[in-house]
C-alpha cells in the first residue's frame, strides 16, 4: 500500500490542485500583452512583437530545478520560490521594440514586477543578451499561500530575433556532452554575439533614419503589407 501511494505521489504534478490554473495565468497574461500590441500597431503603425513563444515549466523540468536550487520538491517552491512556472517570450525586430514592450508591460494593471533584469545593456559574459522580467499576476482564484484572490508568478523574457537565434544555438551546447572544441565554440558564441549585438544596433540606426526622413504615418512600419505578424509558436 504503501509503494501504491508513493507510485500516486509520483504521479501527481508538482503543481499539485494549482495545476489547472497556470493554462489560464498564461492565456490571462498573453491576452493582456496582445492588447496593447494590437492597440500600438492599429494607432501607431508600429509591430512591436515579431513572434512569441509561451510555456508552462513541465512537472519534470520544475521538479529537477528545485532539487538544482535545494528547495523541497512541493508546490510552494514551485509557484513561490521559483518564479518561471510561466514563462513567456517575446521576439522583436529591434531593440527599441524590446524596450518599449518593457514600458508597455509595466504599465498593464493587475500586473506587479518583481524583479528585471537588463542583460541586453549588460549581456553576461558568454554574450547572452535578453531582458527578463518577473511579474506577479493578480488572479480570480486562489494560490498556494492561501489568498484567494491569489498572485502567480511569470518570466518574461524579451529580445530581438537575432538575439533569440543565439540563445537557441548556445542553449544546445549546454545539452550536449563530450564536445571536443569546447572552448573554441564558447569564443566563437561570444565573438557572434558581440556581432550581432552591433548588427542589431546599426540595424536600429538605419531604421531611426528612414523614419526620420518619412515620419511616422500610419502603417509606414508594418512591413511587406502582412497584417498579423505576432503569432504563439506553441
Ligand atoms: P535560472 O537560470 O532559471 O535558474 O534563474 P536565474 O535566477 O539565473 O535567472 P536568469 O534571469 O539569469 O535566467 C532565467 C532564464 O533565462 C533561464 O532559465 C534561461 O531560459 C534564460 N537564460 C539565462 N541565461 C542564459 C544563457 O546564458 N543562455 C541561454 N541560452 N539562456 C539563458
Ligand atoms: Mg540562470
Amino acid at each position: 500500500m504503501v509503494k501504491l501511494s508513493n507510485m500516486e505521489d509520483e504521479k501527481t504534478s508538482i503543481y499539485g490542485e494549482f495545476d489547472p490554473y497556470l493554462q489560464k495565468v498564461l492565456d490571462t497574461l498573453t491576452g493582456k500583452i496582445l492588447i496593447y500590441y494590437n492597440r500600438i500597431r492599429k494607432e501607431e503603425g508600429i509591430d512591436l512583437i515579431e513572434h512569441f513563444s509561451a510555456r508552462i515549466k513541465s512537472d519534470e523540468s520544475m521538479r529537477e530545478k528545485c532539487v538544482r536550487k535545494g528547495l523541497p520538491v512541493n508546490a510552494h517552491s514551485a509557484l513561490k520560490e521559483l518564479t518561471d512556472s510561466v514563462g513567456i517570450r517575446l521576439i522583436s525586430g529591434f531593440i527599441d521594440d524590446v524596450y518599449r514592450n518593457v514600458e508597455e508591460i509595466r504599465k498593464i494593471p493587475d500586473i506587479r514586477i518583481v524583479k528585471e533584469k537588463d542583460y541586453i545593456r549588460h549581456a553576461k559574459e558568454n554574450g547572452y543578451r535578453s531582458y527578463h522580467m518577473i511579474v506577479a499576476l493578480k488572479t480570480p482564484f486562489p494560490d498556494v499561500d492561501g489568498n484567494n484572490p491569489g498572485e502567480y508568478f511569470a518570466e518574461i523574457q524579451l529580445r530581438t530575433i537575432a538575439m533569440d537565434s543565439w540563445a537557441a544555438l548556445e542553449h544546445k551546447l549546454k545539452y550536449k556532452k563530450n564536445i571536443s572544441n569546447t572552448k573554441l565554440i564558447v569564443a566563437e558564441l561570444k565573438r557572434c554575439a558581440d556581432e550581432m549585438a552591433s548588427t542589431d544596433m546599426s540595424m536600429q540606426t538605419i531604421r531611426d533614419l528612414i523614419f526620420e526622413n518619412e515620419g511616422r504615418e500610419f502603417g509606414i512600419r508594418s512591413t511587406e503589407g502582412y497584417n498579423e505578424t505576432a503569432s504563439g509558436r506553441g
